[in-house]
């Protein structure tokens, strides 16, 4: 199913633009000059259960309209479904990258006339020193 695949494959690419005091503070750990780090790039993994892949999945659906099922994503643009996400966020588009966070929250599709979703989520990410 087309559209299984894409939120099986999804991979969300986002421009988090930071306010300027965590930043300054993580600058002055570093020699050069203090440039401020306004702009981060990062990918988060979602893997949907498909009935199969219970052990790899990073989402889960936990609601679907009473003409579909919690294993695949209903038809007519998923209207009605509910996906749960716990997906590892990694700084590259490789799932086998080492993660720096996760992403935890939820997608649900409110629209039947064409293919749409609202997400609600948070990251968290463990941060590191690139000094060791
Ligand atoms: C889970 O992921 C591992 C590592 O990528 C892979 O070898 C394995 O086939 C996957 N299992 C399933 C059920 O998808
Ligand atoms: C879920 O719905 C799909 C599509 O209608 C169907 O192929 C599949 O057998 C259903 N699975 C279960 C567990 O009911």
């Amino acid at each position: 199913m087309g559209a299984t695949r894409v939120i099986e494959t999804l991979v969300l690419s986002l421009l988090v633009f930071l306010s300027g005091s965590s930043a300054t503070q993580r600058q002055k750990t570093r020699a050069g000059p203090r440039m401020p780090c306004k702009q981060m790039v990062f990918y988060f993994h979602d893997i949907l259960y498909n009935g199969e892949n219970a052990k790899n999945a990073t989402s889960a659906i936990v609601g679907a309209p009473a003409w579909g099922n919690r294993t695949i994503l209903a038809g007519q643009n998923h209207f009605g479904n509910v996906v749960v996400f716990d997906d590892p966020i990694t700084l590259d588009n490789n799932l086998h990258s080492i993660p720096v966070g996760r992403a935890q929250g939820f997608y649900l599709y409110d629209r039947k006339d064409y293919f749409t979703a609202w997400l609600g989520f948070s990251f968290f990410f463990q941060l590191y020193s690139a000094q060791g």
